[in-house]
């Protein structure tokens, strides 16, 4: 939805999927996102230097972003400096994402992106959006202005 939106807005989108290299199981998952610990995955060297902006998809995982944002980013290259947007899925209500969008954006600024404000936060059941479908355009737009709203 996002992807075509953006390019409704004539907007190039790469959609780059973070690999795991072996499918933790729930428990280890939800260890390795309270501890922030990484995971191993299968892209290496990903550079972003040909990008404008890196919108960066987290679900939340035991109120956290997922491990694999932290040991994809440690494997890319070329970011620094960009223009950043967050979306986070979760499957409980708005609050535990609201936070863990947070824990993002901050870890993002920390390694040298520059986030925009505004967060879509979206509330899902097994691939549908049970909330938060109505602000997609509303972070569409603030990527559009570069984070000047
Ligand atoms: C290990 C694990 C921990 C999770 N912890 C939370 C949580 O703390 N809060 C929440 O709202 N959803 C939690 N969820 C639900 C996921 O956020 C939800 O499944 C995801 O956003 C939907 O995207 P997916 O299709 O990639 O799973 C958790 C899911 C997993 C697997």
């Amino acid at each position: 939805m996002l992807e075509q939106k953006l390019k409704d807005h004539g907007q190039q989108v790469d959609i780059i999927e973070i690999q795991h290299l072996k499918r933790p199981g729930f428990f280890r998952a939800g260890r390795a996102a309270m501890k922030q610990e990484e995971l191993p995955i299968k892209n290496t060297d990903v550079a972003l230097r040909d990008y404008d902006v890196v919108l960066v998809g987290s679900p939340t995982w035991a109120g956290k972003p997922s491990p694999y944002i932290r040991s994809f980013f440690t494997k890319t290259n070329a970011f620094e400096g960009k223009t950043a947007g967050v979306f986070i899925t979760g499957g409980g209500p708005g609050e535990d994402n609201v936070k863990n969008s947070e824990l993002l954006k901050d870890y993002l600024e920390s390694i040298g992106l520059k986030p925009v404000n505004y967060t879509l936060n979206l509330q899902m059941k097994k691939e549908e959006i049970i909330s938060g479908e109505q602000y997609i355009d509303k972070f569409v737009d603030t990527i559009m202005k570069r984070g000047s709203t």
